[in-house]
């Protein structure tokens, strides 16, 4: 299973900037380390810029979609827009869509599914607050999302279509990343649970760690067990940062 090393620029990046970055990126991909690939998660705005100088070798997401091919859902974006942009992937279930824009189990797992059976490939964030951790609800949080937000999803779903990230909420963008024993401990209750949930498929899935990651943590995170790959906010803005991350632990 290859890494797979994801930036997520969020709501940052107006479009000279955008086509000056994807073209350094599509650069860094014609020699990448064979056990890796690279994913950019861009704003919608930008999203076309980014597919026009990205060439094959990066895939390219949206960061969200509405479940629904089209119809009266203003401000939305759907699968098949971002399809027809050159996308391959959707972000599902980033904490920031949880906390700041309401979004719930039922509602993301609607998302998921419907982006799946429309030809995206899906990453889905989970991860625990705090103030769940700090009450022992680690593996009851992360399976409660999972459980909510893959319910709609297919048993039959391919490995290489679903992967997960697992960004605890007090580590993204707080500076604070999970300590080694935390993100082990994480990634093997997400193990576990997607070898129940997909018999046949759920071992070889990507798990993401994100949250804080840094071009001096992240060869660190990378070795872990059932780390394959790391999904980047901050410190992907920059492309120099975010190549040495997308090279780190590459001897
Ligand atoms: P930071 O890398 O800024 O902590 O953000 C992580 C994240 O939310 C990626 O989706």
């Amino acid at each position: 299973m290859k890494l797979l090393m994801a930036a997520n620029w969020k709501m940052f990046k107006k479009l000279d900037e955008a086509a000056l970055y994807a073209k350094e990126l599509a650069k860094l991909a014609q020699n990448l380390p064979p056990d890796r690939e690279v994913a950019l998660f861009a704003p919608f705005t930008a999203l076309r810029v980014c597919a026009d100088n990205l060439g094959a070798s990066v895939a390219l997401g949206g960061q969200n979609c509405y479940p629904a091919a089209q119809g009266a859902f203003t401000g939305e974006i759907s699968p098949d827009m971002l399809l027809d942009c050159g996308c391959s992937h959707v972000l599902a279930g980033h904490s920031e869509r949880r906390s700041i824009f309401g979004e719930d189990d039922a509602f993301i797992g609607k998302k998921c599914a419907f982006a799946l059976s429309s030809g995206l490939k899906v990453l889905l964030c989970i991860g625990e607050r705090l103030e769940e951790r700090d009450k022992g609800l680690l593996k009851t949080v992360l399976e409660r999302q999972l459980s909510g937000d893959l319910s709609a999803v297919p048993d039959t779903v391919s490995d290489g279509d679903l992967a997960i990230a697992y960004e605890p909420v007090w580590a993204i963008g707080t500076g604070r990343v999970a300590k080694a024993a935390d993100i082990l401990e994480a990634h093997a209750v997400i193990r576990a649970f997607l070898e129940r949930r997909f018999p046949a498929l759920g071992k070889k899935m990507r798990i993401l760690y994100g949250g804080s990651v840094k071009p001096e943590n992240a060869a660190e995170i990378i070795a872990l067990d059932n780390v394959n790959g790391v999904l980047v906010g901050g410190a992907s803005l920059q492309i120099d940062g975010f190549s040495r991350i997308v090279l780190a632990g590459n001897a």
